[in-house]
């Protein structure tokens, strides 16, 4: 038996990185999987691996985002769990001073409207069932500053962690749970690609880290799949931290 049989999972951004790695360890807990992309190709893979609902979508087109929960509740009658994950690190959004609109604005509309939307549509479904688990993907961004700024992209990892917290208090009693999950830094490709430009900058990160790594995308996917279940059935609105230690950290050891 696993701890999420019966239960009906929608990840976003799951063609990739932890969202694949969230999507594979929820289907292992037992779970039904929609795999979300917008990359329609990555949506396929994941679901065809998984023997779960592959959806092509845009999560910033509230069309789009109707369509991922309808669809999910048409196929399998029932959304338990929703991780909202996909999001974007753009090399053009840095420091404040260089950091034009249009980027501070498509950051925005990725990782933080898009949370707004999800929730706004998978909300009234988990009232319907009177139970449900949200986890949105934060960061660790969201609790310190980096002095190597990605200011929206901050910004927004901020908003989610407010907004997070916010429906994790307003809906408790409801008997649905909204957590901000906030990753340190992960061996993925959104942060391969970005430090492979500047191999500088990814050492004045890892410095930071106690455990001196990267997390692997399984083990944010473990936490993901704790939260989404009942062993976390105590845990709502909170700031849920996975991150090596980084944000407790004075200095690291040597
Ligand atoms: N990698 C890290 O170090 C790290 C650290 C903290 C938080 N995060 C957060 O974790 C989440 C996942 O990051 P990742 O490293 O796995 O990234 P990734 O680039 O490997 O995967 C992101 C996925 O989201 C999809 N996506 C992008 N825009 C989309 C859109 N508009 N609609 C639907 N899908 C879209 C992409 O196609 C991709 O498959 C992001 O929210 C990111 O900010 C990552």
């Amino acid at each position: 038996m696993g701890r999420l049989d019966d239960r009906v999972a929608v990840v976003t951004g799951a063609g990739s990185g932890i969202g694949l790695a969230a999507a594979r360890r929820l289907t292992a807990d037992g779970a039904r999987v929609a795999c979300v992309d917008i990359d329609g190709d990555a949506a396929k893979r994941a679901a065809d691996e998984l023997d779960g609902l592959a959806i092509t979508a845009d999560v910033t087109s509230p069309e789009d985002v109707t369509r991922i929960y309808a669809s999910t509740d048409e196929r399998y009658g029932r959304i338990d769990i929703a991780l909202h994950n996909a999001g974007i690190s753009p090399p053009e959004d840095d420091s404040i001073l260089t950091t034009g609109l249009d980027a501070w604005r498509r950051v925005q509309e990725v990782n933080l409207t898009s949370v707004y939307l999800c929730c706004q549509a998978v909300l009234p479904y988990m009232q319907r069932a009177g139970r449900g688990s949200i986890v949105n993907v934060a960061s660790f961004v969201a609790v310190m500053g980096s002095a190597t700024s990605q200011i929206s992209y901050t910004a927004s990892k901020g908003g989610v962690l407010a907004l997070s917290r916010e429906l994790g208090v307003q809906f408790a009693r409801e008997g649905i749970r909204v957590n901000a999950l906030c990753p340190g830094p992960v061996n993925t490709p959104l942060l391969t690609e970005l430090f492979a430009k500047d191999p500088e900058r990814a050492q004045r990160r890892l410095v930071h880290v106690p455990m001196g790594r990267f997390a692997e995308a399984t083990e944010i996917a473990a936490a993901i799949a704790f939260l989404a279940s009942d062993d976390a059935s105590f845990i709502t609105a909170s700031e849920f931290l996975v991150d090596g230690g980084i944000s407790g950290a004075y200095v690291t050891p040597l």
